[in-house]
């Protein structure tokens, strides 16, 4: 087909042209939303899940959501290299100077922009002047603090407006040394005062531990969204209608085929799609069509895609992951990883939370362990 129609979106958080099978999560989502711009109670919600199930797309897409019912948004992606308030302030600038777009600057406003001054001051944030920052607040270089005191005058901010402030953050994972805990107790002064403020989080599944963790009160603090393949009707459609819009038809066969080897995983479907569409030459798209671009799709994934994730392993670690992959997609009991690798539980927990710290593998239960990535144990098997 045509390269330069290929409607196949194949990356990361790239929208897709299809977005399947999601309709249950935007719509909590944006209950969410509606809930606290009417000044009812409504809970944060995290989305949890594999490497390319869509996370990040969906946030971006909950994003334009709230946009469009004229809330105020900030939005960014955690970076184990950089601490919260680097990564907040310039975000919750930009979400205070919308607030400030159309009135004449409110006490409230006012307020939150000398916290946010006194904030990024006290944490060594290196920022632009602040417009109206002109005195500052009391801050104490306690990041729980001071990060609480200007959530709640952001909240009070966004109220002063008759809106909502979201703060949306990808890869919350990432979130270093005291981030998280700071960002839960904020968010949980805020549900308690009931500000209109509502946190969106996205990360891999440890993230529910890693709250939980930091704060026991965590799990009633959000809703955590499962974000996971699709099922075989939203796969289907998630093949079938952007090539419908080219005029280009699948044979069930093929369909079969694709389902089967992606599991439904959003990003291997766009990469099936987008290899099938550089393969067939004519519609319908047949089983040839679709066993040649397995092929082509699970070498370029092979080379690009599993192997930059492995690389970022030392050896040490690619040996666990290869201890890990005898157990196939099932989660690996720990003790049992440790007992291919030679060594006792002890000497190999230290690998296995550099390989859970570098979002390789996380542990759904305790005891367990399992791979972020879909299919990893299968890249690995080949590649041995
Ligand atoms: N519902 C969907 N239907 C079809 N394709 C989708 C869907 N959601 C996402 N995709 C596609 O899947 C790929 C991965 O999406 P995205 O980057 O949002 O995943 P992610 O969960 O954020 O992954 P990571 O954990 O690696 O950041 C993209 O190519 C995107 O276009
Ligand atoms: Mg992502």
């Amino acid at each position: 087909m045509n390269p330069v129609n290929n409607p196949y979106t194949p990356g990361a958080g790239v929208p897709p042209p299809e977005l399947a099978g999601r309709e249950t999560i935007l719509i909590h989502a944006e209950n969410a939303i509606m809930r606290t711009k009417n000044r009812k109670a409504a809970k944060s919600l995290i989305l949890l899940g594999l490497r390319g199930v869509g996370k990040t797309v969906l946030l971006n897409r909950i994003d334009q959501i709230a946009e469009t019912v004229d809330c105020r948004t900030a939005i960014f992606e955690a970076d184990p290299e950089r601490t919260l308030p680097e990564l907040l302030t310039p975000q919750l600038h930009r979400l205070l100077l919308q607030l400030d777009r159309r009135k004449r600057v409110s006490g409230e406003v006012r307020k939150a922009f000398g916290l946010l001054r006194g904030f990024a001051n006290a944490f060594k944030v290196k920022f632009g002047d602040f417009e109206f920052g002109l005195s500052n607040e009391m801050v104490t270089g306690d990041l729980t603090i001071d990060l609480t005191d200007l959530m709640v005058a952001i909240g009070e901010a966004a109220k002063s407006r008759n809106t909502v402030a979201a703060i949306m953050i990808d890869e919350v994972q990432y979130l270093t040394g005291s981030g998280f805990g700071a960002l839960i107790v904020a968010l949980h002064k805020i549900s308690q005062r009931q500000l209109p403020l509502l946190f969106f989080g996205a990360g891999l599944p440890q993230l529910a531990k890693l709250a939980g963790d930091a704060k026991t009160y965590a799990e009633r603090l959000f809703d955590y969204l499962s974000i996971d393949r699709l099922d075989n009707e939203s796969a289907r459609v998630a093949l079938i209608e952007p090539a419908k819009r080219e005029s280009v038809t699948y044979g069930d066969d093929a369909l079969e085929i694709i389902l089967r080897e992606t599991d439904g995983y959003p990003f291997f479907l766009q990469v099936w799609g987008s290899h099938i569409w550089e393969i067939a030459s004519t519609s319908p798209i047949t089983a040839k069509h679709a066993k040649d671009a397995t092929k082509t799709a699970v070498q370029a994934l092979d080379k690009g895609f599993f192997r930059i994730r492995l690389d970022r392993l030392t050896y040490r670690q690619q040996e666990y992951a290869r201890a890990m992959a005898s157990f196939g997609s099932s989660p690996a009991a720990s003790t049992a990883v440790a007992k291919i690798l030679g060594i006792t539980v002890k000497q190999a927990a230290p690998i296995r939370d550099e390989v859970i710290k570098k979002g390789m593998a996380y542990s759904p239960r305790r005891g367990l362990v399992a791979f972020t990535v879909p299919k990893f144990d299968e890249f690995i098997k080949r590649n041995e």
